[in-house]
């Protein structure tokens, strides 16, 4: 077990990403707290870390479209965790030309998670320590037509990670942001991913570990992503609004 690192809390555990990070935690003897909205699966997944792994695992309702982002879950946990990973997020094409489901999806990728880790914080900093990951995605690296209401959401997700870093950095708390470029999950089913860019929720995993343990601040996951999006971004705008990316 890594120094530091005791208990792990993942919030939206059921998520292809969040099934895979809990397992590669619990692998590596961390006591889990997983939170999730469907209390059926939560308990399925955590039979199944039960039965790999011996670590201890508790279980908690957390829903990102209740009041505060659900941030009363942070009262709950027992003990307040050394790591928390916030996996939550919904992708939904039809945002695009949907105002509750672009509601729905700016709420689900930034609001909830920002309020639920905000939360988190206060307390990490109030101990003096603690690891705070976010999962947020290269679509907020640049707006683009296709993922517009996605992408600004993550965007101000990163955004807010970026600021809860800077802030805590004197007190202990240290903040990752992880963005995983494309990754093989029910969030893609259907799509065409190109096999170079595609990740697995394994490697996802691999990498968080890896990150709060080396206390990283940004990661993408596969390291060309940071090249094409560092392209992505400097393409000027009046190139850029000709473009159907
Ligand atoms: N797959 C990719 O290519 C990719 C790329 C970049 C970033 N990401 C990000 O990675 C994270 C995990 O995604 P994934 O690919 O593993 O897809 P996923 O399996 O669909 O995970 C999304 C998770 O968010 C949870 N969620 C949605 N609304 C919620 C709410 N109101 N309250 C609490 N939980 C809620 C879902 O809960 P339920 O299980 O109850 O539905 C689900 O567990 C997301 O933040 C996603 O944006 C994914």
């Amino acid at each position: 077990m890594a120094e530091g690192i005791g208990t792990v809390l993942v919030l939206g555990a059921t998520a292809d990403i969040g099934r895979a990070i809990a397992r590669a935690f619990a692998a590596g003897g961390h006591a889990l707290q997983l939170a999730a909205r469907d209390r059926a699966r939560l308990e399925h997944e955590a039979r199944d870390i039960r039965v790999r792994a011996s670590a201890p695992v508790a279980l908690y309702g957390c829903d990102v479209l209740a009041d505060a982002g659900g941030a009363a879950l942070v009262d709950e946990l027992d003990p307040l965790p050394d790591v928390a990973v916030c996996v939550i997020g919904l992708l939904d094409g039809r945002a695009e030309r949907d105002r509750d489901i672009a509601a729905r999806v700016m709420r689900t990728n930034y609001l909830g998670p920002s309020l639920l880790l905000g939360a988190l914080a206060e307390r990490f900093e109030k101990r003096g320590s603690g690891v705070l990951v976010g999962v947020s995605s290269v679509a907020g690296d640049r707006g683009r037509a296709s993922n517009c209401v996605y992408g600004s959401a993550k965007a101000g997700f990163s955004a807010y990670l970026s600021g809860l870093r800077n802030r805590l950095a004197a007190s202990g708390v240290h903040v990752v942001t992880v963005k995983p470029g494309y990754v093989r999950t029910r969030m893609t089913d259907g799509m065409d991913l190109p096999a170079p860019l595609a990740a697995t929720p394994d490697e996802v995993a691999d990498a968080v570990v890896r990150a709060v343990r080396r206390r990283r601040d940004v990661i993408y996951v596969r390291p060309i992503w940071r090249w094409i999006m560092l392209v992505v971004r400097v393409i000027p705008e009046r190139a850029f609004k000709r473009l159907k990316l």
